[in-house]
């Protein structure tokens, strides 16, 4: 099938389906349709990077792939953290190697052209008297930092990024992650497309039957409104209300740009860590919290991350799509800078409980991902009351995707822009 066919499929198959249900079949897998998705929302929208102290000092860097386009972001000597294409200008080896890395400078380790930190380079063997390295400096992309978490977009014009920012920036101030450092991390690569990883963060329906470690203190409700609220945790958010109110520390659930973002400090159910026993794995809190239980803020951006930040540690989720059912999942824990393993926090303890659940997240995406390749399947109804987060993710996302001009690897250039 050539591309443009294959767009007009996407474009029948979205005017034709269901709303509410589950997508067809080929948006779960097919190799256009995965393109379609890379053009349209992964080079047009802002996504998560990772925590800005996974690059906590000048010349520290980590990778993220989006589909077949690498970036490195890195920190500067001036302390900014800026995000470059992965490409060296000579002949396009990556530059950096690996996940992340530390180095004074970025050195091409195939012919060793040599780049500074922010991106202009610095030195190239036996190029000629005509050669102007000023000419070929990597190229950016736009990179935002909002408290303390790196923002990247690989469009030529990044779309707005101050109404996300300000609206999650007080909930996110109070837990001081620019003064936190990653105490650990893990990497899982998932058989299954990006939006069933999505769609299966964007519910807790399963929760019950999959997550026994997580339900000791994590409440499956995620809205104050939710009428299924049960009283005892209802009363629960009230009086941790009035708490946060008195505190200063805004809870209330906010929502912008189509859902695509939101916001909220919730109580926990019970306990006061997402940990085995409900009790902080950290005893030294994040910032200057003086409160162990202040429930967690839950954080999302789509269509890459979400997050949960709690006064002793906090957890950063990346997703990233590295082929038509293949999809990367990211975890930071973070602490605080100045608590130390094995005196303040254990890491295996803390991981305990979000390992156990990505890995049981990991195993629904996959026994999703190989029952929707059967041939039988056909999409199925959302939950009205139980699933209406998959179904604002689903909306934001065939929204994002019927705005696709034909023919689609023409309309969308990936712009380069070349490093300040
Ligand atoms: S490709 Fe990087 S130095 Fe040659
Ligand atoms: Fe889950």
């Amino acid at each position: 099938m050539t591309l443009q066919a294959s767009q007009a499929r996407m474009a029948h198959l979205l005017e034709t389906r269901k709303t509410n249900y589950s997508l067809p079949q080929p948006f779960y897998g097919d190799a256009d349709f995965h393109q379609f998705d890379i053009d349209q929302i992964w080079h047009r929208n802002w996504l998560f990077a990772g925590p800005a102290c996974a690059a906590p000092a000048a010349g520290n860097w980590f990778t993220m792939e989006v589909g077949t386009t690498s970036l490195v972001i890195v920190r500067g000597s001036d302390g900014t953290i800026r995000a470059f294409y992965n490409t060296c200008r000579h002949r396009g080896s990556k530059v950096c190697i690996g996940d992340e890395g530390k180095s004074a400078k970025l050195v091409c380790s195939y012919h060793q052209w040599t780049y500074e930190l922010d991106g202009r380079l610095l030195f190239a063997r036996e190029m000629g008297p005509d050669f102007k390295v000023a000419d070929f400096s990597l190229k950016q992309a736009h990179c935002r930092t909002v408290g303390g978490y790196v923002y990247v977009c690989l469009a030529d014009e990044a779309p707005d990024f101050d109404a996300f920012s300000k609206m999650v920036e007080p909930y996110m101030l109070p837990h001081a992650l620019d003064n936190a450092k990653v105490a650990c991390s893990s990497t899982l690569v998932e058989k299954a497309n990006w939006k069933l990883v999505i769609e299966n963060n964007r519910e807790c329906y399963h929760c019950t039957g999959a997550h026994p470690e997580l339900l000791r203190t994590l409440s499956e409700y995620d809205s104050t409104d939710d009428p299924r609220v049960p009283r005892a945790f209802a009363d629960r958010i009230r009086a941790k209300a009035a708490e946060w109110d008195a505190a200063g520390l805004p809870h209330a659930s906010q929502n912008a740009l189509d859902k695509r973002f939101r916001v909220v400090r919730l109580p926990l159910a019970q306990g006061e860590s997402m940990t085995m026993d409900g009790k902080p794995a950290v005893q030294k809190l994040l910032g200057n919290l003086q409160t162990k239980d202040l429930g967690s803020v839950r954080m999302l951006s789509l269509p890459n991350n979400w997050n949960h930040l709690q006064a002793d540690h906090a957890l950063a989720f990346r997703v990233l799509p590295l082929g038509p059912q293949l999809t990367q999942v990211t975890t930071w824990w973070l602490v605080n800078k100045d608590a130390q393993e094995g005196v303040d926090y254990n890491t295996q303890e803390m991981m305990q409980v979000w390992a156990a659940t990505n890995d049981q997240d990991r195993v629904l995406a996959e026994n999703n991902q190989a029952g929707i390749n059967n041939k039988a399947y056909e999409p199925g109804p959302y939950s009205p009351t139980i699933e209406f987060g998959v179904q604002n993710f689903i909306d934001w996302y065939t929204g994002q995707m019927a705005e696709m001009q034909p023919p689609a690897r023409a309309a969308i250039p990936i712009h380069l822009a070349a490093a300040a």
